[in-house]
This record gives C-alpha cells, sequence and structure tokens, in this order.
C-alpha cells in the first residue's frame, strides 16, 4: 500500500481545498466557513452521516464500508483553526484576513482528512466504520476536549482514534512517531507576590517585591535542576513579569508574574505543581512577603498506546518507506490528547520539508505532503478494519 495513485489524481482538488482554506483562516471556535466547507464537501463524498456544530463548530463524518461482520469503528482527527499572525510567506495564497494565519498547517491536516473521505466514500473497502473528526480551536481554545466531553467517542461508538500533524523539518514524505509520551501537557501560572510598597530610598521601611520575585524565578530553576529526576523532562518558565508601578523610585507593592510548566508524565506534572507553590510560597515568606499561585492545567500529555503506535509505523512505512519510530517528544501541547486519554491511539508527524517552524509568519505547508498525509489517514483504516 505505497501512496495510493488515487491521490495522485485527487492532488490538484485538495490542494485547491487547502489553499481556499488557507486564504480564509478562522480562530479558535469561530470557524464557520471553515466547518461549512468541510460539511459541504463531506455530503457531496456521500459519507452516511454528517453532523455538525458538536464542540460548537466541529464536524464529523460517518463513512460505513463495504461489510460490518466486526463492529469496528475507527476515528481519524484534523483540526480546523488558525493563528493570530500576520502572515509573511508571499504566497500567492496567502491569508486574506489580516492578522489571521494558517500558520501551523491545520489548512493542510482538514484538506488531507477531506482527501482521504472522499477516497474511502468512493471506495468503501474495509469492514467496519471509519469516522473522520473536524475539531475547532486546537490553538489554545480545548475544541477537542468540547467534542470529547460532549460525548463523540460514545455517540460514534469509536473504538480508536488517529491523528497527525506536519512537521517542519523532517523531509517531505517521512514520517516520525514514538510510542508514550509524544507531546506535553502544558499547564500555566499565575505568581502574584504581594510585600509593602515605598520610597526606594528607604528600602528597610519597605519589604521589596521585585527583589522576591527575582528569587523566586531563580529558586523555580531548582525544579529541574535539583528536584526532578534528570532522566525525566520538564520545563519551568517565567514568561512575564510586571511591578504595579512604572517609576524610577518606587518599590512596588505588588508584583505579578506569568509562566508555564511542560511536562511528559503525570506524576511529575503533579509534583511540580506541588513544588511550584512550594518554592514560591516559602521564597517569599522567608523574605517577609507574600506570594500567591494560580496554577492552570493545560492540555494533558499526548499519550500514544505502544500497540497502535506500531500500527501507525507499519502503514507510514508502507505509505513512504520512511517512518522514525522513535522520535524524540516535543514539549510542545495539542488538544488530541483529551481523544488519546478516550480511546487507544496514536499521533504522527508528517514531515514538511525545509520550512520556517509551525506559528512562525513565514510558515508555509508544502502541498507535495498531501498524497503521503493522505494516504496515512486512508490506510489507517482500511489496515485497521480489513475488508471481509
Ligand atoms: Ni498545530
Amino acid at each position: 500500500m505505497p501512496v495510493k495513485n488515487r491521490f495522485a489524481e485527487l492532488l490538484p482538488e485538495i490542494t485547491a481545498w487547502r489553499r481556499d482554506i488557507h486564504e480564509n483562516p478562522e480562530l479558535l471556535f469561530d470557524v464557520h466557513r471553515t466547518a461549512g466547507k468541510v460539511a459541504g464537501l463531506l455530503k457531496d463524498f456521500g459519507c452516511d452521516e454528517v453532523v455538525e456544530g458538536i464542540g460548537r463548530t466541529g464536524v464529523v463524518g460517518v463513512i460505513k464500508g463495504r461489510s460490518d461482520r466486526r463492529g469496528r469503528v475507527v476515528g481519524l482527527r484534523a483540526d480546523m483553526d488558525a493563528l493570530p499572525i500576520i502572515e509573511q510567506t508571499g504566497a500567492a495564497y496567502a491569508s486574506k484576513v489580516k492578522g489571521r494565519m494558517h500558520a501551523c498547517g491545520h489548512d493542510g491536516h482538514t484538506a488531507m482528512l477531506l482527501g482521504a473521505a472522499k477516497y474511502l466514500a468512493e471506495t468503501r473497502n474495509f469492514d467496519g466504520t471509519a469516522v473522520v473528526i473536524f475539531q475547532p480551536a486546537e490553538e489554545g481554545g480545548g475544541g477537542g476536549r468540547e467534542m470529547v466531553a460532549e460525548g463523540m467517542m460514545e455517540t460514534f461508538g469509536i473504538q480508536e482514534v488517529y491523528g497527525m500533524h506536519n512537521m517542519p523539518g523532517i523531509p517531505v514524505g517521512h514520517f516520525a512517531v514514538r510510542p508514550g509520551a509524544m507531546m506535553a501537557a502544558a499547564d500555566q501560572f499565575d505568581l502574584t507576590v504581594t510585600g509593602k510598597g515605598g520610597h526606594a530610598a528607604k528600602p528597610h521601611d519597605c519589604i521589596d517585591t521585585t527583589v522576591v520575585a527575582a528569587h523566586i524565578i531563580v529558586a523555580l530553576q531548582t525544579i529541574a535542576s535539583r528536584n526532578v529526576d534528570p532522566l525525566k523532562q520538564v520545563v519551568v518558565s517565567v514568561c512575564a513579569i510586571e511591578a504595579d508601578t512604572p517609576a524610577y523610585n518606587v518599590i512596588p507593592q505588588v508584583v505579578k508574574m506569568k509562566g508555564t510548566v511542560r511536562t511528559l508524565d503525570p506524576a511529575v506534572q503533579d509534583f511540580v505543581e506541588r513544588r511550584v507553590r512550594e518554592v514560591a510560597e516559602g521564597t517569599a515568606t522567608a523574605l517577609g512577603a507574600k506570594a500567591e499561585v494560580n496554577y492552570m492545567r493545560g492540555y494533558p500529555v499526548t499519550m500514544n498506546t505502544p500497540e497502535h503506535t506500531g500500527f501507525a509505523v507499519d502503514v507510514a512505512r508502507s505509505v513512504s518507506g520512511n517512518c522514525d519510530a522513535e522520535c524524540a517528544p516535543l514539549m510542545g501541547a495539542e488538544d488530541f490528547s483529551y481523544m488519546l486519554n478516550e480511546r487507544p491511539g496514536a499521533y504522527i508527524f508528517l514531515g514538511n520539508g525545509d520550512t520556517a517552524m509551525v506559528h512562525h509568519p513565514a510558515y508555509n505547508f508544502d502541498d507535495d505532503a498531501i498524497p503521503f498525509g493522505s494516504s496515512w489517514y486512508a490506510g489507517m483504516v482500511e489496515s485497521r478494519m480489513p475488508a471481509a
């Protein structure tokens, strides 16, 4: 099962969908045009069922195979939303909306899954049911979480689920995946230090919040360097710091900080959350101030089940012959994690060649990757539910 010949024929059509979506980027849950286009095409393809409005603007298409002897159901997922970035590719199909750009290639993911859906609806060469999932709000809104929370997995009887993301730096036609943690959990924290403001020339009459904040920032670095096993991955970054006065000669009463924590292991995540609180509160107390931590859990770890990662590797290798089955995990995070928390499956990277990294204004999706991506999606259905 190399790249399916049908996708070579469909490439101009899939590319046209991709570029149309690229020209009309939409943010978070506000993907009405994109979702409408997806639903319209799925109906044109002859999907057995097309359901809109799941997780606000998500779309699900159901494609029944030629037979259903084993009651198998495989889910395939793509994301539809863009980013608030000013595009700088200079491409003929560049964004028509100033300040919005498909800089993460979700236009490509959506188009490739549409291509797979068209092929599967034409051929139906499998025993069971394929469910194609198009989610909104991957970029921070938790659209996948909302679709799962609305009972999508149960409603459609999904038994296992597969997702894909393009990745610059990996050659087009190559895949990369790993069993276990593939992407990190991404948490955020707000940290408020309260001391005693006053005249900067009289520090002994104050409790200097900027000095306390500086000590906390340094002390937080010991979580990664001194507290967590060096063989486990963790990132603790303080990314913003703001005093409640812009003056040169005032010690601020309050200093606020913001930061992120990235982990690949739920036990490490629990531990780091506890340590962020202890270190911040304890350091502030030692210096006579008070620290308050508001720790917010974000997307969980994207956890590939080993067995299903093996299936994903087999299909990737049959499509292109090139799949790294033990790639390094990424400390970025993925909303698909909520689907993988509900069902076994895998999330794979598809090479996007030599372009800027995703989320960069010069990032440019390579349409040559489309036949590989569509073939992999379709191949997962045909290999996991072989025709009876
Ligand atoms: Ni993305």
